[in-house]
């Protein structure tokens, strides 16, 4: 069984299998989740593609569907390929998703929910787990949430990841549906207390350590998307607060990732695809300003190799140099 005690949330177009290399560094055991994969793209395009990932396991696969038999079909491919998960998105806001009859418009159909879970369990013997927002629109209730979480419980849904806030969808970018509707933790710390054979695990504006300890003080689970795209090595600081193990060093995992880089672009990966992940790394140190903007000019060159990166890092360790003269 996956330990969920500190998860990052799945994240499209940064939670890819290059970033999640970098937050295995970070964190042995950490539960990390992939971008969401829809069931068309699993059963119909290029599954191997989607599918592919490191041994760096625990790793869930995130899918959107709405279609039972689609879903059980990529719920057993993904557990052919080695997932240790298999979540349902159910909190997704965007038109093009809600389209497609997926994400969080699926919180009105509990129902169907339901059957999308029993038809994905009963194909795989992984855990197949919800991840939804508090409501849609105006079914926000605590008692339209708790219906919700008790018709998929009643269906042996046991693993519930809840971004605390509702979703409204229409008006609304994507983007703004993660900031505008208020937070509403109660509704996660009651609805534990609802169910408490369930776990619910704990998602949406969580910053720091502290946050996330207090969030761990009352459920079992938190997962941190945007506050660790940001900055990769707070879930080194989470790892080592919450298993008691020494604070990560940064120089040791960033040469580790070089490494990783150098042996991708060996094997005709380009190098923006990894270095994306790291415009960030160095924020707030000096340099960072000349190192991203170095790396950002210079990295989508078709023949970018590892080079780019050091060149960009030498920013930041000529700084350190210029500090070390003048102290
Ligand atoms: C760039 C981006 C992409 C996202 N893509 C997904 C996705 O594919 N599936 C999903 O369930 N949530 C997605 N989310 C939402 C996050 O998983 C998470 O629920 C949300 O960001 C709130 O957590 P946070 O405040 O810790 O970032 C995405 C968020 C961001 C910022």
């Amino acid at each position: 069984m996956p330990d969920r005690t500190l998860s990052v949330a799945p994240m499209m177009g940064c939670t890819d299998r290059h970033f999640r290399y970098l937050l295995r560094l970070m964190s042995p055991h950490a539960m990390l989740y992939t971008e969401m994969v829809t069931t068309g793209a699993l059963t119909h395009g290029q599954a191997d593609n989607f599918l592919a990932h490191h041994a760096d396991e625990p790793v869930g696969l995130q899918v959107g569907g709405s279609d039972p038999e689609q879903l059980a079909l990529s719920a057993k491919l993904c557990e052919q390929a080695g997932y240790q998960e298999i979540n349902l998105n159910v909190g997704c806001p965007s038109d093009r998703v809600q389209t497609g009859g997926i994400g969080a418009c699926l919180m009105a159909t509990p129902a169907l929910v339901a059957t999308c879970f029993q038809a994905m369990q009963a194909r795989v013997s992984i855990p197949v787990t919800i991840k939804s927002r508090i409501g849609i629109d105006d079914l926000d209730s605590y008692t339209h949430f708790s219906d919700f979480i008790g018709t998929l419980y009643t269906a042996g849904c046991r693993i519930f990841i809840v971004h605390a806030r509702k979703a409204i969808l229409s008006g609304l970018s994507p983007k703004d549906n993660r900031e505008i509707p208020p937070l509403k933790y109660d509704y996660v710390y009651q609805i534990q207390k609802e169910f408490p054979e369930a776990d619910f695990i704990l998602n949406g504006g969580i910053k720091t350590t502290d946050h996330a300890l207090a969030g761990l003080s009352k459920l079992p689970g938190v997962m941190l998307g945007r506050a660790i795209y940001q900055n990769p090595f707070l879930l080194g600081e989470l790892e080592s607060s919450i298993y008691t193990t020494a604070q990560p060093d940064k120089d040791a995992i960033i040469r580790r990732y070089r490494d990783y880089m150098a042996s991708q672009l060996s094997q005709g990966t380009r190098l923006k695809y990894m270095t994306r992940h790291l415009l960030g790394l160095y924020l707030g140190q000096p340099g960072a300003r000349a190192y991203r903007r170095f790396l950002s000019e210079n990295m989508f060159a078709e023949t970018a190799g590892i080079d780019v990166f050091d060149k960009a890092c030498g920013y930041i360790s000529s700084h350190h140099n210029e500090r070390a003269t003048l102290c």
